[in-house]
């Protein structure tokens, strides 16, 4: 069976006006159903351009990537917004919660989008609150949580739709280290349950060391880090 995701020979390059910006110049990688790899590298390094680009948010200037064998078609953007509401769930560097909408709503959101809400998204919310600990802060809007809690609501969120892919960009960056510790074990946690394949950014060596992998990126290609993480 062909492999969850692939990316081969990924290119990205920012054009301005004060002169190109490449940022990646071929970066390769394969992840297996329900596998995690973790991605380090500096500030500036190109980690959330790639992250937007493994989950169609922006199409590479060359290379592809490819879901289970079949090239992402950024031709058609409603297909490919599809495939992503179906795919991905994606947990952003800044959570990107909906002001006006509370804990519990923010959760429900993916799947209204997709469908009339039932009985089951209302039953999986309620779990994924539970899991994480956040039952009784479900009514809070985001402004009313405190930063822990709106990364845990973008947990929840982006688990909602039970995708096959998570994409997490540094998602526990703000945190103190304890709490960022005991989130990353809940990630991982909820991922291995659910089979779900995982590619995380991250600058935290323990949690990336979670991981089954981990690839440094660096002047704009992706190479095994495992001895970093070891050390
Ligand atoms: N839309 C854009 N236009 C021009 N340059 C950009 C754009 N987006 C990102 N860049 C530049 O591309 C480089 C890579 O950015 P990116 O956000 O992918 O880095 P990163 O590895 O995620 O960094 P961090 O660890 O700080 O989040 C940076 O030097 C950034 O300034
Ligand atoms: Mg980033």
């Amino acid at each position: 069976m062909a492999l969850l995701l692939v990316a081969q020979g990924l290119q990205k390059t920012f054009q301005r006006t004060q002169g190109d910006l490449p940022v990646l110049t071929g970066c390769d990688l394969n992840l297996d159903s329900g596998e995690a790899v973790a991605i380090i590298g500096a500030s500036g390094a190109g980690k959330s351009t790639l992250l937007n680009l493994l989950g169609g948010l922006d199409a590479p200037d060359g290379g592809s990537v490819l879901h289970h064998g079949r090239p992402l078609d950024f031709s058609s953007l409603r297909a490919l917004t599809t495939w992503r509401q179906q795919t991905v769930g994606f947990i952003f560097q800044f959570h990107f919660l909906l002001p006006d909408f509370t804990a519990l709503e923010n959760l429900l959101i993916p799947a209204r989008i997709r469908h009339r809400l039932t009985p089951a998204d209302r039953e999986r919310a309620a779990w994924l609150l539970d899991v994480l600990e956040l039952t009784d802060r479900q009514d809070h809007l985001p402004g009313e949580l405190s930063g822990g809690e709106q990364q845990r609501v973008a947990v929840a969120r982006a688990f909602m739709n039970r995708p096959q892919i998570v994409l997490a960009d540094e998602p526990f960056g703000n945190l103190d280290p304890e709490r960022g510790e005991r989130l990353g074990q809940l990630l991982f946690d909820l991922r291995r349950q659910e089979g779900i394949g995982m590619v995380i950014v991250t600058h935290d060596l323990e949690l990336a060391g979670r991981a089954d992998r981990v690839l440094r990126l660096e002047a704009g290609l992706l190479a095994l880090a495992q001895a970093e993480v070891d050390a």
